[in-house]
């Protein structure tokens, strides 16, 4: 996979892709990032990317220009461009997966007050990451990139995306390590025992309390 990152904040990158799973997916070919600041594709004198918005209000807008330049530079027949925005569609486990067999994406980080709405017209997809807003799309394209790389397949052990949380709409279930006995506090006795259809069937109702108690709204689906 091919991912291509749109960012005035290149720099902000730094260390996410060189650290752990990425960095070992990089690294094994399973997927190539890179990053582009589109302040360069400004056909503008000095480089400006944002200006006031019409009709008044406070803030700057990304302008057109540079970021069309950027993506039809960039553009494949089979790319998917996404555009994060706090007003983009609620981001789900699913998404991750379908997302991870496509073979380019672009992302498209805002900042500032938005984008000129006609940017939207170059983007197939509007992602947000969460009912709040942050400083820019920075951050939540790294949650895009995390969490689809991680579904690549070869990235991690396929056995462990069946027990992610979402899996089947449900959360996880609650893991124990050494030792026995911490603070008092015991490791559940049904996992000591060794009776593995035992200890499947508290696992599994674990996940439903769980999802019962903490996200109801997940078991309506
Ligand atoms: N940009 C700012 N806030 C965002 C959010 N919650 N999701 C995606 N992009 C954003």
């Amino acid at each position: 996979m091919r991912i291509d990152i749109l960012t005035l904040f290149p720099n902000m990158f730094d260390g996410v892709f060189q650290e752990s799973i990425l960095k070992r997916a990089i690294d094994d070919k399973k997927v190539e990032i890179h990053l582009h600041n589109f302040r360069e594709d400004s056909t503008d004198s000095h480089h400006k990317v944002d200006d006031t918005p019409y009709g008044g209000g406070c803030g700057m807008v990304l302008m057109c220009q540079p970021i069309f330049d950027c993506i039809e530079r960039l553009k494949t027949d089979h790319c998917k461009v996404i555009m994060l925005t706090p007003d983009g569609i609620a981001y789900k486990q699913q998404m991750a997966y379908d997302l991870s067999h496509e073979t380019h994406l672009i992302l498209l980080c805002g900042h500032y007050e938005g984008f000129d709405e006609r940017i939207r017209t170059i983007c197939d997809l509007e992602i947000s990451i969460g009912d709040y807003v942050l400083t820019g799309g920075e951050i939540p394209a790294m949650a895009l990139v995390d969490s689809i790389v991680r579904l690549i397949p070869g990235v991690i052990e396929e056995e462990s995306h069946i027990n992610d949380s979402f899996h089947e709409n449900l959360l996880d279930y609650p893991t124990y390590t050494k030792p026995r006995v911490f603070r008092g506090m015991e490791v559940p006795e049904v996992l000591l025992n060794g009776n593995h259809k035992e200890i499947l069937s508290y696992r599994e109702e674990m996940r439903y309390n769980r999802t019962r108690e903490r996200r109801p709204d997940l078991l309506e689906k």
